[in-house]
């Protein structure tokens, strides 16, 4: 059994019989967070890529809690660089680590910090095999064919999808994307955090709930056990 809590954005802790994974911890800063950055205890972290609605705390979370951070490449080398123990991957590669196996995928967005602009290597998605379930966190993305690879490849228990437009998939091509990923169930991420990506997470769960997919809409601090 696995418990995914939502903390809001893209930020998702995932609860195993053993281990406490992070995703995406933007927590300070985010104008609808329900808990402080110093409540989370993980033992690993995950980035879909660097942007700061992403990134968020993880430097502090990660030397509070000795958590290893899981990245792509050059974001790990980054995070090396500032005294965080860090695991760089390339897209496409898997390892398994003592939670489970991380795969990373192709995602169609950027990859910086941009507060200086500096080059953090390519955005990903991230799927994740713990326990016997499968779950894909889609990161920043647009809707992309090889999402139908995606779900060749792995029978997706739960899929975590951007629907705020915008920056990422809106609603209807997030429809699609749970289409093309043959996942079971879904979830909305990305949305309401900002004006710019305030998109109705109902709207959202009725269409793709028509062509077939069960949606849980997890308001934040909510959590659902697959
Ligand atoms: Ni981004
Ligand atoms: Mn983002």
């Amino acid at each position: 059994m696995l418990k995914i809590i939502h903390h809001g954005h893209s930020a998702f802790e995932i609860k195993s019989e053993s281990h406490n994974i992070l995703i995406d911890p933007f927590i300070t800063g985010n104008p609808k967070a329900k808990i402080n950055a110093a409540e989370l205890k993980p033992d690993f972290i995950l980035l879909s890529h660097a942007h700061s609605d992403h990134f968020g705390d993880t430097i502090d979370i990660a030397k509070n809690n000795d958590a290893l951070v899981i990245a792509v490449h050059e974001l790990a080398e980054y995070l090396s660089s500032v005294g965080v123990k860090s695991h760089g991957m390339g897209i496409g590669g898997q390892r398994e680590f003592p939670f489970g196996k991380v795969k990373f995928t192709i995602a169609h967005h950027s990859s910086s910090i941009e507060s200086n602009q500096l080059y953090m290597g390519e955005p990903s998605g991230i799927i994740l095999n713990i326990e016997g379930k499968c779950l894909y966190h889609a990161g920043d993305t647009s809707l992309f064919l090889d999402m139908k690879l995606i779900g060749d490849m792995n029978a997706i228990d739960h899929a975590l999808l951007p629907i705020g437009d915008n920056y990422t998939m809106g609603i209807d091509d997030a429809v699609k994307a749970a289409e093309f990923l043959n996942c079971k169930n879904v979830s909305p991420m990305h949305y309401g955090t900002f004006p710019v990506i305030d998109t109705d997470p109902n709207e959202f769960k009725r269409k793709v709930e028509s062509v077939g997919k069960k949606c849980i809409i997890l308001p934040i601090g909510e959590s659902v056990e697959i």
